[in-house]
């Protein structure tokens, strides 16, 4: 029998602030916390809660396998990944034995959220419930960064992972009035290049780690050439309004 639950909490954009009450609660009495990282770095999602959490705590660092090193359509690394939620999947349902188990997310966790892989295991599995807390996601808190409205009366926004090819890249920003590209990291330069080929570019922003202490915006045509994988370019939509909207 099982006493505890396997809750993930979505921890919104970044600013403490815009967490909800409910994951403010339950990240401070949280007794077992899982968050995924990335080998050697101490993971977005852990350090959004620096300070939130009980003296006494156990950490439990979920280390992806690998991330970028393979491509994600290689057999190795889907055996690899696979293994590696398999293993999380039977640690975290042996840790809610006893007690309520709290997973870290930035954002909200079903929008292109890890754990995502886990819930549907676990649901599968229905050994131990599982819950989902939602939280703004950080496109959310990126587009209110820059301080302009996103989409307007019949704009159609898409969200677009900087990860696909250029040719469904172009499509889909042809097509669309308002845009959110996400996981720019290195894509930058190519994203760049396909909005300047669209005529976006003068429409486009960066937000580099939006709403967290070290927040950056900037026009994207005034933006590096490289910049971190927490950021987030938007074109926002301008769309039918009063003649007199500016
Ligand atoms: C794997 S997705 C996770 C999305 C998350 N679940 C959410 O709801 O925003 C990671 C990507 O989200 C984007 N992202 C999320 N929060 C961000 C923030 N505060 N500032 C900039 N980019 C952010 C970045 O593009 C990053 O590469």
């Amino acid at each position: 029998m099982h006493s505890g639950k396997i809750i993930c909490v979505g921890l919104g954009p970044g600013d403490p602030e815009m967490m909800s009450v409910k994951a403010d609660r339950l990240l401070r009495n949280a007794r077992h916390v899982a968050y995924f990282r990335k080998r050697g770095h101490p993971g977005k999602a852990r350090q959004l809660v620096n300070g939130m959490l009980r003296a006494d705590v156990t950490e439990y660092p979920m280390e992806y396998p690998l991330t970028t090193e393979i491509p994600h359509d290689d057999p190795r690394y889907i055996a690899q990944l696979s293994d590696f939620y398999l293993g999380w999947q039977s640690r975290l349902t042996e840790l809610a034995r006893c007690e309520d188990v709290i997973v870290l997310c930035e954002g909200d966790p079903f929008f292109y959220g890890s754990f995502m892989h886990l819930y549907v295991r676990l649901r599968n599995e229905g050994v131990v419930p599982v819950e989902v807390l939602p939280g703004i996601p950080g496109m959310v808190g990126c587009w209110h960064a820059t301080g302009i409205p996103m989409t307007w009366g019949d704009d159609v926004m898409s969200v677009l992972p900087a990860t696909l090819a250029d040719e469904p890249l172009r499509n889909h920003m042809a097509r669309s009035d308002a845009l959110v590209i996400m996981k720019v990291g290195r894509h930058l330069s190519r994203i760049r290049t396909l909005l300047t080929e669209q005529g976006k570019l003068d429409q486009a922003w960066l937000v580099i780690n939006g709403t967290m202490s070290d927040q950056q915006v900037m026009p994207l045509r005034d933006a590096p050439e490289r910049c971190p994988y927490f950021a987030i370019v938007i074109v926002h939509g301008n769309g039918r309004r009063p003649a007199n909207d500016m």
